[in-house]
């Protein structure tokens, strides 16, 4: 399949790219260098540098390499940033969004995948959490991609588009054989960032609340591979091309584990010391976070199987510590 990757420079657009290639398919990355990284665009990829809200030129990209469907990574991800600046936000992503989706229905691209969140469930009421969790985000981080959710719903029913909205909880993990990782800037993710600690790269990390009603107070959260992530949307691609159903899918192991006991796999991995400061609560973070997988592998045949956390770490802490 011919295959636009928009946000291809980024985290997990960049390791989709390698996976789309090494599986055969012809890979288009579009992506506006604002927070992608253009070496960690795969050589084999077609690369074009614009911003997904560019209708001409992203018009012209689908026609003249026959694109058949569009993997959606391109967004704005920060849930505090999106608190005190949600124009960027509703901009970034819901704009955009729609700007890519009518040119992708004007090109008659009909195959559609989005990078969603678990921040579309809010605090949740119960846990682990199934697409039949109610949505209520509560930040507009979670709002936006809510609402482009929403939108694929209705262009599905009116104008046929087939969609899969691909709702990740803790992104993390890396490609080792490519050495490629997360680069935010900043970063704000917990497994980059203990890493980095026990790299020696940063003094401490601060443990954000050790007062929540969990097994040793502090966050639990469901950490899944980006190389899980992207074989889910390999699979939902196939899944859509087929006339499969779309929809919501969590995208998730189904095991949480505590920032407590992230830090301890770092050490137990790294062998190096962790320095840790416990300081308050951050403003909109639920106590637990974990997914039900089980809708995607009853429709798309998909689990994640490098779910194990110390393999997770183990990669991140290979490529990070290779580079300088
Ligand atoms: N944490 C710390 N210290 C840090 C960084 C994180 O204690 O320096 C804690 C957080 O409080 C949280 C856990 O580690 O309990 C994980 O935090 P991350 O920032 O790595 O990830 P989040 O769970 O906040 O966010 C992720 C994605 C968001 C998405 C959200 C959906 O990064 O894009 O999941 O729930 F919105």
């Amino acid at each position: 399949m011919r295959v636009l990757v928009a946000g291809g420079a980024g985290y997990i657009g960049s390791h989709m790219a390698r996976v789309l290639l090494r599986a055969g398919h012809d890979v288009v990355v579009v992506d506006d260098l604002s927070s992608g990284h253009r070496d960690a665009v795969p050589a084999g990829a077609v690369f074009v540098e614009v911003g997904v809200a560019d209708r001409a030129r992203i018009g012209e990209v689908l026609r003249t390499n026959g694109v058949e469907a569009i993997l959606h990574f391109a967004a704005r991800i920060q849930v505090g940033e999106s608190v005190v600046d949600p124009r960027r936000y509703y901009d970034g992503n819901v704009a955009a969004s729609i700007a890519l989706l009518d040119t992708a229905l004007d090109a008659g691209v009909r195959r559609f995948v989005l990078s969603s969140t678990a921040a579309v469930y809010g605090d949740p009421v119960r846990v682990p959490i199934d697409e039949d969790h109610p949505t209520s985000p509560i930040n507009p981080y979670g709002d936006t991609k809510l609402a482009i959710e929403r939108m694929l719903a209705s262009y599905g029913r009116a104008y046929g588009l087939r969609w899969a909205a691909l709702r990740y909880f803790n992104a993390a993990g890396a490609d080792v054989e490519a050495g490629l990782d997360e680069r935010h800037d900043p970063e704000t993710h917990l497994v980059p960032i203990v890493v980095d600690v026990a790299l020696g790269r940063r003094e401490s990390v601060t443990v954000f609340g050790n007062d929540y009603d969990t097994p040793d107070g502090t966050c639990v959260r469901d950490y899944i591979h980006v190389l899980d992530l992207c074989d889910a949307h390999l699979v939902a691609l196939e899944h859509l091309d087929r006339g499969g159903e779309g929809g919501a899918f969590n995208l998730g192991t189904g095991e949480g584990h505590s920032v407590a006991q992230v830090v301890d796999v770092v050490r137990r991995v790294s062998g190096r010391e962790v320095r840790v400061v416990y300081g308050p609560r951050r403003a909109g973070d639920p106590p637990r976070l974990v997914a039900s997988p089980e809708r995607a592998a009853r429709v798309l045949g998909w689990r994640a199987t490098r779910g194990r956390l110390e393999d997770i770490v183990r990669d991140v802490w290979q490529v990070r510590s290779a580079r300088s």
